[in-house]
């Protein structure tokens, strides 16, 4: 897999959805579909978007003890999704239950990776609300190095952590980067975030990209202006 650029899908329905990724005729974008759209249209949606030639990232942030992440996960990855994600919060066992879960029987699997702190995270909420009283980057590595050692082939991170992780993880293993924004744009509730341009020259693999594309005036063009920035 190569560096690409994610659209986050965060709709309430198919149709809204479909009416979205119809603009797009020229490349069709990689999609991440989360809990809102799957909460409301079930698992057939990530049928239809893979049927319609999307690559799709099943933004689900599994958490839970390890016997239901596995049974989840073996539901999950029937479906086709190309990337499915876990809380690296689960701990070491539930991330290898994952992977035993999404394991099919020919021994192919989705990639799995897992969100180390959300990207609307930051020191404060770490301490106040978390009691986790590290800095916020020594806990992004550490969760990033536990996700590797159970097995799973990358991260959930802030952009601006992608270096930190392929520095102690490897260069091969995947950093997903939502909290991207334009210069010119809107933070919004995001905390931690880059431009595509910063997340590229950072060593992301994966930018996720939901508001700066899904509410642009025009979609496509802001689409285009994200893999200008971030692949070319
Ligand atoms: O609209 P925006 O670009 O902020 O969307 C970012 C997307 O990435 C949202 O769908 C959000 O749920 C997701 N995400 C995130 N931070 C994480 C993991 C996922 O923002 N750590």
């Amino acid at each position: 897999m190569g560096k690409d650029v994610i659209v986050a899908c965060d709709f309430p329905s198919k149709e809204k959805t479909l009416a979205f990724l119809d603009q797009f005729t020229e490349k069709k974008p990689f999609v991440k579909i989360g809990m809102e759209l799957f909460y409301a249209e079930g698992p057939d949606i990530v049928r239809e978007l893979k049927a319609r030639g999307h690559r799709v990232f099943l933004d689900l942030k599994l958490h839970d003890i390890p016997n239901t992440v596995k049974s989840a996960m073996a539901v999950l990855s029937g479906l086709g999704a190309d990337i499915v994600n876990v809380h690296a919060g689960g701990g070491v066992p539930m991330m290898k239950a994952a992977l035993e879960g999404l394991t099919r029987e020919d021994g192919t699997r989705p990639l799995c990776i897992a969100v180390t702190q959300l990207t609307s995270t930051d020191q404060e909420t770490l301490e106040n609300d978390l009691m986790i009283h590290a800095p916020i980057k020594d806990v992004v590595t550490h969760y990033a190095k536990n996700a590797a050692g159970a097995g799973l082939d990358g991260v959930v991170c802030s952009p601006q952590e992608a270096g930190l992780v392929h520095g102690s993880c490897g260069e091969g293993f995947l950093t997903v980067t939502p909290g991207v924004r334009f210069a010119d744009g809107d933070k919004g509730d995001q905390k931690r975030v880059m431009t595509p341009a910063q997340a590229k020259a950072e060593g992301s693999d994966y930018i996720v990209v939901g508001r700066p594309i899904t509410k642009a005036e025009d979609p496509v063009a802001a689409y285009e202006r994200c893999l200008r920035e971030f692949v070319d």
